[in-house]
């Protein structure tokens, strides 16, 4: 892509339009996916134009409705994710270097079928830019990641989540790694996931066989192999499936049924949480890593168009 026709993309899809809710959410979605190619991009940037990070104006949104294209500063883009491309000499020296991650040991798993996924991870929670990409790129993918783990874990055995003991070494090796990969290693408080989150929780299905019983998996998987970006956020799919299958397997449903006015059950709330990141275990079992992080990446870009630049656009 050139330069010129990224930026326009960029600047369409930061332009507020006054088009439907739809088409919004579209734009926003194709400026979330081509901000992945800026930062892949990075050279193509004249320094004398880069702003702050400070600047993005992703907590701040401008009550103008207007935004500038996104510009930063290549003192601050890693240069990920092949070290073996890079010029003899670090183009910018601050850059953190890989190193052996040290692991617990007491996670039993072959991290490196998932090594392509952990590289995206580390490079969007890249360690300054964590805090302020978190809702955009880094929490979307980390969850993304933590989910294909699971599944990962899970791979062989007839259970779908982990045991509150591994959970934690696992996690710990997880943060390890990506840290290793230059992660902020604070990504766990920043998105608000730690090693509860590969346990099932209080979901009261944890394993394939009950599953298999409770869900349509057939129309479960068909729902999420191939997500499309461009309709899933208007008319969801494999969001609708997941909620669904989280619902049946959370036991609740009768319950929903009897009594739609839920609002302030707690537990329940939790109890429907916990029994999606069990859904999102099923599915990545199912799916290729690659195709699984695709797929929940999407649903993640849904939701956080939904939670930033739709509530101030409609408040
Ligand atoms: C881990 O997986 C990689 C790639 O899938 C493979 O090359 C390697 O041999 C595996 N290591 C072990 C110890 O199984
Ligand atoms: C990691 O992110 C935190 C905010 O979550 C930030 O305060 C800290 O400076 C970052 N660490 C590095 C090494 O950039
Ligand atoms: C992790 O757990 C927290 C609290 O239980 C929940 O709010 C959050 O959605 C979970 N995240 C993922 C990725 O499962
Ligand atoms: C994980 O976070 C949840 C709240 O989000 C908390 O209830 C739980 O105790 C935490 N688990 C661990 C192992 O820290
Ligand atoms: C599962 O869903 C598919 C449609 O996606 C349907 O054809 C099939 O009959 C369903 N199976 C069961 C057991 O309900
Ligand atoms: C769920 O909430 C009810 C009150 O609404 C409470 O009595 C019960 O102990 C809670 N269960 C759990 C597992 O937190």
């Amino acid at each position: 892509m050139s330069n010129a026709s990224l930026l326009l993309l960029l600047k369409t899809g930061l332009y507020v339009t006054t088009g439907s809710l739809c088409c919004q959410l579209l734009l926003f979605f194709i400026w979330l996916s081509s901000f992945q190619d800026v930062v892949a991009v990075q050279t193509v940037f004249d320094p004398s134009h880069a702003s702050s990070v400070a600047e993005l104006g992703l907590a701040n949104p401008p009550t103008t409705g207007f935004f500038n294209p996104i510009e930063i500063s290549p003192a601050v883009i890693p240069n990920y994710p092949n070290p073996a491309d890079e010029p003899s000499q670090p183009m910018y020296p601050n850059f953190p270097t890989r190193y052996e991650p040290v692991l617990t040991g007491k996670c039993p798993v072959n991290f490196s079928t998932i090594s392509s996924v952990i590289e995206k991870t580390a490079t969007d929670c890249f360690q300054p830019l964590a805090a302020i990409l978190g809702n955009v790129m880094c929490c979307p993918q980390f969850s993304s990641l933590i989910r294909i783990f699971q599944g990962l874990y899970s791979f062989n055995s007839d259970k779908l989540v982990l045991q509150n003991s591994v959970a934690n070494d696992c996690f710990k090796d997880i943060i390890s790694i990506l840290a290793s990969r230059g992660a902020n290693s604070s990504v766990p408080t920043l998105c608000s996931i730690n090693s509860s989150n590969l346990t099932g929780g209080s979901c009261p299905v944890k394993d394939i066989n009950a599953f298999e019983k409770t869900v349509n998996t057939s129309s479960l998987v068909e729902a999420c192999t191939t997500v499309d970006p461009l309709k899933e956020c208007c008319r969801p799919i494999c969001q609708h499936a997941i909620a669904d299958a989280a619902l049946r397997i959370s036991g609740k449903q009768l319950m929903m049924n009897e009594n739609k006015n839920l609002v302030g059950e707690l537990n329940y709330t939790d109890t429907l949480s916990d029994c999606k990141g069990v859904v999102f275990s099923y599915l990545s079992r199912k799916l290729s890593s690659d195709a699984a992080n695709t797929a929940f990446r999407i649903l993640s870009a849904c939701k956080v168009n939904k939670g930033t630049v739709f509530k101030y656009l409609y408040n």
